[in-house]
């Protein structure tokens, strides 16, 4: 810690590249222009220095043009979120604030009860609730990373920029409701909160994400030709139709269905929440994704369409194996192969939102009762469980 008494000493400067418009200095741009001109020469020369109206025009001149907007490697100043050229990430981020919620708003006294009941559930339930919560109590952080460190500095669309900040929040609230959920049934913290590094299925599913959320993490990163483009596609792609798109799904069809069957109804409430949040996730990625690809058809090259299908195969792959560790038997009227026609219906769904052919034979809706989920609004409680009083965790007692 600083103490008073300790020297401070400034930190290095470095110059960094931004993708933020800087400031100029107040000459007009004539000065500006003059080869070995310092900022001296301008301070002692009145003829140099900026007449106001010439700063005014400057000025003017610096207005945003909702045309000139891009997505990605976009010259417009970042800070001017209006004239609005992208209103559906406007209106996503509108709907998102709409929706908002936290987890102490829903009792989970009920899950208690059940949980602390040694007959109130089959070890296999008791199983996949812990299998399933080990995976989500970090994809979330591995999420809000990806926006926040990764994602936000490279789009240069400010009302974009405006949702991924508050898709970055929600992360942070879905942390926190599986993080409650975990403290409200009292499980061991450390053995869910590490099982993506102990647990196989989960391991195998954050490996496979990882690279692509490093690649835009890393500081030497950016964006401005082809490879790199495609680069930032790649992992946008990744991320919304294969993590949140597909990822997420056994998971939340898991606990939604032990709340279809009366178990475990706050954290399926919690859940339901998360669903809604994720599927405008998901949806706000793939409008990201098209108006890139709008912008840059030379992106969307048949060699890149190739690599992009071979990493739906595999997140479909690497999907399945959860289900199968998870659900080792049947449970609560679900199994493994049930699954597999699940994840390629989406995989198809999602593949097709992004303009790629369905990859796999026409597969069915095992589980249509989860797009009614996905509609749920917020004054309409499925499960009925929502206390009027925040409650936390903590507050909760057993007996
Ligand atoms: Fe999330
Ligand atoms: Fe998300």
């Amino acid at each position: 810690m600083l103490s008073w008494d300790d020297e401070v000493t400034s930190a290095p400067r470095t110059p960094q590249a931004s993708a933020q418009p800087q400031l100029q200095p107040a000459v007009p741009s004539s000065a500006r222009a003059q080869p070995g001109l310092q900022p001296h020469d301008i301070a002692l020369n009145p003829a140099l220095v900026a007449k106001p109206s010439e700063l005014a025009k400057e000025g003017a001149a610096r207005r945003v043009n909702a045309a000139d907007k891009r997505i990605i490697n976009g010259q417009t100043d970042v800070n001017q979120l209006v004239p609005f050229k992208y209103k559906w990430a406007w209106d996503k981020y509108l709907a998102g604030c709409a929706n908002h919620w936290m987890p102490q708003e829903i009792n989970m006294q009920r899950d208690i009860e059940l949980w602390k009941n040694p007959n109130g559930l089959t070890d296999d339930e008791r199983r996949l609730v812990k299998r399933n919560l080990g995976f989500f109590v970090t994809a979330d952080s591995l999420a809000a990373n990806n926006i926040v460190l990764g994602t936000y500095r490279h789009i240069t669309a400010p009302e974009c920029r405006q949702y991924l900040l508050r898709q970055a929040f929600e992360e942070a609230i879905h942390t926190h409701a599986y993080q409650y959920i975990v403290e409200s049934l009292g499980l061991d913290e450390s053995e869910i909160f590490n099982a993506y590094n102990e647990v196989a299925s989960i391991r195998d599913k954050d490996q496979f994400l990882i690279p692509f959320i490093d690649v835009l993490t890393n500081p030497e990163f950016k964006t401005g030709t082809i490879e790199t483009d495609q680069t930032l596609l790649r992992s946008l792609i990744v991320f919304a139709c294969l993590m949140e798109g597909l990822f997420f799904y056994v998971g939340f069809t898991q606990i939604l269905a032990l709340g279809r069957q009366n178990k475990m109804m706050g954290a399926a409430e919690q859940y339901q929440y998360i669903l809604r949040d994720e599927s405008m996730h998901c949806n706000f990625g793939i409008d990201l994704i098209n108006t890139i690809k709008m912008e840059n058809p030379h992106l969307w090259t048949p060699e890149f369409r190739d690599e992009i299908k071979a990493l739906f195969f595999r997140a479909v792959e690497l999907e399945y194996r959860y289900a199968e560790d998870t659900m080792p038997r049947g449970v609560l009227g679900l199994n493994a192969p049930m699954f597999k026609g699940y994840l390629r219906f989406i995989a198809n769904r999602r593949a097709q939102q992004i303009g790629l052919d369905p990859m796999f034979g026409q597969e069915e809706n095992p589980f249509p009762w989860m797009s009614e989920m996905i509609d749920l609004k917020k004054e309409r409680n499925f499960f009925e469980t929502r206390v009027i009083e925040y409650q936390t965790g903590g507050a909760l007692n057993w007996e």
